[in-house]
């Protein structure tokens, strides 16, 4: 069975979308660990309910970044996952603990990517007046936010919306966005080739909405 890591820092209710889908079998993994850098990672608690490993990396005690990956690099190497899954995951990775994770590392944005990397995804749409906003599940490189998609969920915006209102709309999204996109790698079916998402062996250039409405 496809073992998976998640990394979160917060709330995890992506993380609990997967672990119920594992149990559903509506995803062919099994989640053997979660790593929080957050103590008070609310995702904690449904991790250790569900008995899954559950151990908090606090980034505040390292001196460093390159110390904090160091120590999350041997944490990864020791539970062995095939893949390292972020699920609001609110820490920037150094360079060479993403290359040595290159291909079997993910992470889901809130956003239509390439458009809003970074914060405040919903305000920026908002503002900008986009009609569909959404969520990305993307291969991590290097560069935030910028990696190769794997799969999309699009939202209208609405007329009235917050932030808060919209933000709601595509987490409720992205709970079916990441298992979907996490089967396709997990089966898969899609894989990083050359710095791009390869799609049942064909290199994905046009984004594919996974749950459009
Ligand atoms: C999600 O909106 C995700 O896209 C972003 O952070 C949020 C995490 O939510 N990266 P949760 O912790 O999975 O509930």
């Amino acid at each position: 069975m496809t073992r998976l890591v998640v990394l979160i820092s917060g709330r995890g209710s992506n993380f609990k979308a997967m672990v119920q889908a594992t149990q559903q079998q509506r995803l062919d993994a099994q989640v053997v660990a979660v790593i929080s850098n957050r103590p008070k990672a609310a995702g904690l608690q449904f991790a250790r309910e569900q008995g899954i490993d559950a151990t908090v990396l606090d980034h505040t005690s390292f001196t460093d970044r390159a110390v904090f990956d160091q120590a999350l690099a041997k944490l990864l190497a020791d539970i062995d996952a095939d893949w390292v899954v972020m699920a609001g995951f609110m820490r920037i990775l150094g360079p060479e603990l993403i290359e040595r994770w290159s291909g079997r590392m993910i992470n889901i944005h809130p956003s239509l990517l390439p458009l809003y990397p970074g914060l405040d995804t919903h305000t920026k749409a908002i503002r900008a007046g986009e009609s569909w906003h959404g969520a990305s599940v993307h291969f991590v490189t290097a560069e935030l936010d910028a990696g190769p998609v794997i799969a999309q969920a699009r939202v209208p915006v609405l007329p009235g919306d917050t932030a808060a209102t919209l933000a709601e709309r595509v987490l409720a999204q992205e709970h079916e966005l990441y298992v979907h996109a996490l089967q396709l790698c997990v089966s898969g079916r899609a894989s990083y080739v050359n710095g791009q998402c390869y799609l049942d062996g064909q290199p994905r250039s046009e984004p594919v909405p996974a749950t459009a409405t």
